[in-house]
């Protein structure tokens, strides 16, 4: 699949097994769901641009790099997407955070919009979305629509589990844009929800339902 990264590490393996268990917590769900976020933060911001300094260390002066200082937006799909930011802002912590509010409509699984604030600049800005979930591609796609039209022009898609037709959705209407994946799963069932999958994000989340 193009323009898919698909990260295979064994944290991410482990991890992904707790979070898909139907007895782990919400405490400890929360937890794995910021932890698995920092890792695909890790492969999401692996092209991004450095420049080169000279610092001293306490035995000489040498050649080092930092980021170049490309600004980032970390912008989640409420709800589930919240539960990603404390990941991907801890090795980010001057990213600016946008939110883009969006639910799936029960009968139609067609994303319905509640809120949108983002940050100024977008176009200017490398533009993270998160959402753990990728399921129909409906919700994504649609954020996404949402970024460009504020006027964002480098955008990823972190999603923790994705279901192939939420891959191929995407990338039928955003062909461009990257997404990091922690797992693709086999389907969806007929009420969309991703199988294997780990349910509702959401919900396993903020402990509702
Ligand atoms: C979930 C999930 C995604 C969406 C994925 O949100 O967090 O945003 O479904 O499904 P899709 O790819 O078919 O659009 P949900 O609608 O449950 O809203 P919530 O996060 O507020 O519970
Ligand atoms: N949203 C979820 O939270 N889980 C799914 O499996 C599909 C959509």
């Amino acid at each position: 699949m193009g323009n898919v990264f698909l990260v295979d590490h064994p944290l991410i393996a482990h991890k992904l097994t707790h979070l898909r268990d139907e007895t782990t917590e919400t405490k400890r769900f929360r937890e794995l769901v910021a932890e698995i976020a920092t890792l695909l933060c890790y492969e999401a911001t692996k092209d991004m641009e450095l420049t080169n300094v000279t610092i001293r260390t306490p035995l000489e002066e040498t050649a080092s790099k930092v980021i170049k200082g490309k600004k980032v937006a970390v912008i989640p799909i409420l709800r589930a997407g919240l539960g990603m930011v404390e990941g991907i802002t801890s090795l980010l912590p001057a990213a600016r955070v946008g939110f883009v509010g969006i639910y799936r409509d029960h009968d139609s699984l067609e994303p319905i919009q509640y809120y949108a604030k983002v940050p100024g600049s977008l176009g200017e800005r490398m533009v993270l979305v998160l959402d753990p979930m990728l399921a129909t591609g409906g919700s994504a796609a649609h954020a996404l629509t949402l970024l460009k039209e504020r006027g964002a022009r480098s955008i990823k898609l972190l999603s923790i589990v994705s279901a192939p037709q939420g891959i191929a959705a995407v990338h039928q209407r955003h062909p461009e844009v990257p997404i990091v994946t922690a797992a693709i799963d086999r389907g969806l069932n007929d009420v969309g929800y991703i199988l294997p999958g780990l349910g509702d994000a959401g919900d396993r989340l903020f402990g509702t339902r």
